[in-house]
């Protein structure tokens, strides 16, 4: 398979989860590298549902090494009573097949705290996070007062460095009107956690190139979209990281010339969770998927919002990420519609736009413009091949990967690894 990049080609919640599980099959090492437990990917394994929101979804095959990179922000609460989880599905997680790295940054209570302290102080220009605290989490890295996870897992030093930080951030807390933290309840907790982490605790960049070196073919598994990057998204509407594909280098110390391809993920329609612009959003297409249960956010339950395939977002997203190769999922949730719609532009005012415009609020101010496909009107989810699928459905996915600039690759109508149709 090569070192392949996988990213989500929108506003994240595209089916990563479902396409790397996949295509883990014929990788040897999956790596996260950006983002923290914001992240929800729901994987369908013999009809068992497993949400994962750190660990690499790589970690549901036997013998894939599985690894939490140092661009990742580590929630290591949150990290243990996943691996917990795991183990009372009777998955295997031990450090033969998981590895976290040293230098990835710990999410504390503090910065969940701020996260959501701040979002309630901007009342109606709250970002909609997911209050996991990845925003202040990433903050502190910047400004270089972050605590690694070779902090954590080393107790003399997390003791020191935590209480300085609980001291100022408690200064924060009280000004912003919220509740103060205990040093001694945080470290007990805390420490307990880096105790369990310890084994599982590498130079993770030393072991993927040694892994390189042994010929293993790696899968970085991107968390969120393109939309949500910190430098391409629509800001700041977005998380705090780089989800885009450069971000898989930073994120893992493996260099740009090592990556063959990237892999790009969008859903045949638009969703998106949180505030921020959508141009494309519709309230038909909305109350439609959420009528067949589908379309809640994983890691928070919210609704997300939904719209109309938007081409221009992912033709974005292919120029900024590189998109080799195309994966297309839940075209199941579009198998009732009559008429469906496809954003080929923007305009706004006089002037049209074949790409995302930098300021959100022009964005949010962009009509989209529209070329409309007539619909398949029957069942998608038992298709198996391309060739099985409707004629309206083939014409419909061959258009928007070509509106999208990039190849065809995969077809996913539903969330079960046989729901795959590889093209
Ligand atoms: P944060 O990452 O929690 O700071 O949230 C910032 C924005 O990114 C919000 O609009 C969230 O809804 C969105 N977001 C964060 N993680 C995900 C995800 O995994 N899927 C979809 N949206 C996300």
């Amino acid at each position: 398979m090569a070192n392949t990049i996988l990213v989500g080609a929108q506003w994240g919640d595209e089916g990563k989860g479902k396409i790397i599980d996949v295509l883990t099959e014929q990788a040897d090492v999956v790596v996260r590298y950006a983002g923290g437990n914001n992240a929800g990917h729901t994987v369908m394994v013999n009809g068992k549902k497993s949400v994962l929101h750190l660990i690499p979804s790589g970690i549901l095959r036997p013998h894939k090494l599985c690894v939490i990179g140092n661009g990742v922000v580590c929630d290591p609460i949150g990290l243990v009573s996943e691996m917990d989880d795991l183990r009372q599905h009777g998955i295997k997680v031990t450090p033969k097949n998981f590895v976290l790295s040293e230098t990835a940054h710990v999410v504390l209570p503090y910065h969940r705290e701020l996260d959501g302290t701040r979002e309630l102080l901007k009342g109606k220009n709250k970002i909609g996070t997911t209050k996991r605290g990845i925003g202040p989490a990433y903050g502190d890295k910047a400004a270089r007062v972050g605590l690694r996870i070779n902090d954590l897992i080393d107790s003399a030093k997390l003791e020191e460095k935590l209480s300085d930080r609980i001291k100022e951030n408690n200064v924060v807390l009280k000004s912003l009107g919220a509740k103060p933290l205990s040093f001694k309840q945080v470290f007990a907790e805390y420490d307990q956690a880096g105790r369990r982490l310890k084994p599982f605790v590498q130079n993770t960049v030393v072991l993927l190139h040694e892994q390189m070196r042994a010929g293993a073919d790696i899968l970085f598994e991107g968390a969120q979209g393109t939309f949500l990057d910190l430098d391409h998204g629509t800001y700041p509407f977005v998380t705090s990281s780089n989800t885009t594909a450069g971000g898989a280098c930073t994120g893992s110390g493996v260099p740009p010339h090592r990556m063959d391809r990237v892999v790009g993920v969008m859903k045949a329609y638009t969703t998106r969770v949180g505030e921020g612009p959508l141009p494309t959003e519709n309230q038909e297409i909305s109350n439609l998927l959420h009528g067949m249960g589908r379309e809640f956010g994983a890691t928070t339950g919210r609704p997300r919002r939904c719209g109309w395939f938007d081409a221009v977002a992912t033709r974005h997203a292919s120029m900024v990420n590189g998109i080799d190769d195309l994966a297309i999922t839940n075209l199941d949730g579009l198998d009732t519609v009559e008429s469906i719609k496809v954003c080929v532009a923007y305009r706004q005012g006089k002037r049209q736009y074949d790409y995302v415009p930098n300021d959100a609020q022009v964005l949010a101010a962009c009509e989209p413009m529209y070329v409309e496909f007539e619909g398949w009107r029957c069942p998608t989810v038992s298709c198996r091949t391309f060739k099985r699928l409707p004629a309206k459905a083939r014409e419909y996915v061959k258009a928007i990967s070509e509106l999208s600039n990039a190849r065809l690759f995969i077809a996913s109508v539903g969330p079960g690894r046989e729901q795959t149709i590889f093209v």
